[in-house]
């Protein structure tokens, strides 16, 4: 116990109940709500994905927050240590801890890569900016950079380095104060732009692809990819929000401080697409036109817009930012881990996992080159993974891997850790008597207990045919 008291004193707390919510969405919103959403939406048909996308998000993702934070802030540690103190001596639910902290390691390790498109583009638009050009030549030099091995690698080092920078900082330093003034300028750019994409023609259109759904495009794998994008999204599923939780004062109401966190980071995401989605349709273009939709098609239409280069600078910076505190959540759930386990200095710590993370990113920056073996040549070897003929390149391969798999198995892990062996201390720290949610234990209860099982095991064996 006394261990527990002292570490706590260590770890710092945030100042305020706004400066957790904002730097714990700061933590959520990021490549997932703008990079990714509008991209897998695009590629899975629309409507029925974001329908299913939204049902994850309520019925899944937010219950399996609260219990994350609730976890966090019980033990006051990171991932590993938590399950430790919460279980009984020797008990394998520690397992589950390790499995958060090799999560967040592969996320990173190509997380990083796209983050690093966004630096390119942010250097671009400043230099030389998207202004008169042609789509079809913003389309090639997307394809360009994509292709770009030197350039890839360049930028990735660039982003991890700046991301190890901030963890050296230190957590209430770093972290807080970077969310705390970027969200909202971030929010105000898409409501922006949102407001653009509204007068455009493609916006009618637009509005059906992404919210009315087709259910004649329904398959196991889009709603797999829902699933894993819900998790992803919210930082779910390896023990960031864990971390985050460790740091949040005790009176807190930490249900409703969930709550928010999921609706802004929803809010995020949606937007996203409605902004992406009208000029789309708007330039004729394709929704399903993969990873580089939002680094295409907003470029697109700065090249047309009175002041591209200050609107296209101001996005990509923000995107930057937006995936700096992402990556900075991942990358503290894996240093908090090994400061805590192995009682190694935070900046020995910071630079052996950055470093090791930086270094297993190197193979997602070279994926996108036809002659590279991490490129086309790893389609051969990763098609067993997947039911297509065809295999995906590292960068994809591991995407897949850990959105779609250990992002949803550590959740499920979670909701059963908390459901079934802490239930009494869970009432007691996230719903005691009087406070504002008490009433919705059971509901949260039985929905982790059973609810989660079931939905997160059906989809995972219908996607690989047994039901
Ligand atoms: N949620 C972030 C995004 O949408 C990515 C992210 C940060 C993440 N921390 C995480 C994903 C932890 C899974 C787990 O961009």
């Amino acid at each position: 116990m006394s261990d527990t008291e002292v570490s706590s004193e260590n770890r710092g707390q945030w100042s305020s109940r706004w400066g957790f919510i904002l730097a714990a969405a700061g933590g959520a919103v990021g490549l997932g709500n703008i990079w990714k959403f509008p991209y897998i939406t695009g590629e899975n048909g629309g409507g029925y994905f974001v329908l299913m996308y939204l049902i994850f998000i309520l019925l899944i993702g937010l219950p399996i927050m609260v219990a994350e934070v609730l976890v966090g802030r019980t033990a006051q540690k990171s991932p590993v240590g938590a399950f430790r103190s919460l279980s009984k001596k020797g008990s394998p639910w520690i397992l589950s801890g390790w499995l958060g902290v090799l999560t967040g390691f592969i996320i990173l390790s190509y997380y990083s890569v796209v983050a690093g498109w966004a630096m390119h583009y942010t250097w671009f638009s400043i230099t030389q900016g998207f202004t008169g050009m042609e789509a079809d030549a913003i389309g090639k030099a997307f394809g360009t950079l994509y292709a770009d091995t030197s350039t890839n690698v360049f930028w990735h080092l660039i982003f991890m380095l700046l991301t190890i920078g901030v963890i050296l900082g230190g957590i209430q330093r770093g972290v807080e104060r970077a969310a705390r003034i970027l969200m909202p300028v971030l929010l105000l750019m898409l409501l922006v732009l949102l407001g653009l994409a509204i007068s455009s023609d493609g916006f009618g259109r637009a509005l059906d692809f992404v919210f009315k759904p087709d259910f004649s495009k329904v398959t196991g794998a889009g709603v797999l990819e829902a699933l894993g994008h819900s998790f992803f999204t919210l930082s779910l599923g390896m023990g960031a929000m864990i971390t985050y939780g460790s740091y949040l004062k005790k009176k807190e109401d930490l249900v409703a401080a969930s709550g928010m966190i999921t609706i802004l980071d929803t809010v995020i995401a949606l937007v996203a697409c409605m902004v992406l989605f009208p000029i789309t349709f708007s330039f004729g273009l394709e929704p399903a036109a993969g990873p580089g939709l939002v680094f295409v098609n907003l470029p697109i239409a700065f090249s047309q817009l009175a002041g591209g280069v200050f609107w296209s600078t101001l996005f990509f910076a923000l995107l930057v930012l937006a995936a700096l505190t992402s990556a900075i959540s991942l990358l503290e759930v894996v240093v908090s881990t090994f400061i805590d386990e192995f009682k190694m200095s935070r900046p020995v710590a910071t630079l052996l996992c950055g470093g090791a993370i930086a270094l297993f990113g190197l193979p997602s920056a070279l994926s996108g080159s036809e002659d590279s073996f991490f490129g086309n040549g790893f389609k051969d070897h990763s098609a067993f993974l997947f039911d297509a003929e065809t295999g995906k390149n590292w960068f994809d391969t591991f995407d897949h891997l850990a959105s779609n798999w250990l992002l949803p198995i550590g959740g499920l892990l979670i909701a059963l850790f908390v459901s079934w062996r802490v239930s009494d201390r869970a009432r007691e720290e996230g719903f005691k008597n009087g406070s504002r949610f008490m009433r919705w234990y059971w509901h949260w209860l039985i929905t982790l207990r059973y609810v989660v099982p079931i939905g997160v095991l059906s989809v995972i064996l219908h996607k690989i045919g047994l039901i």
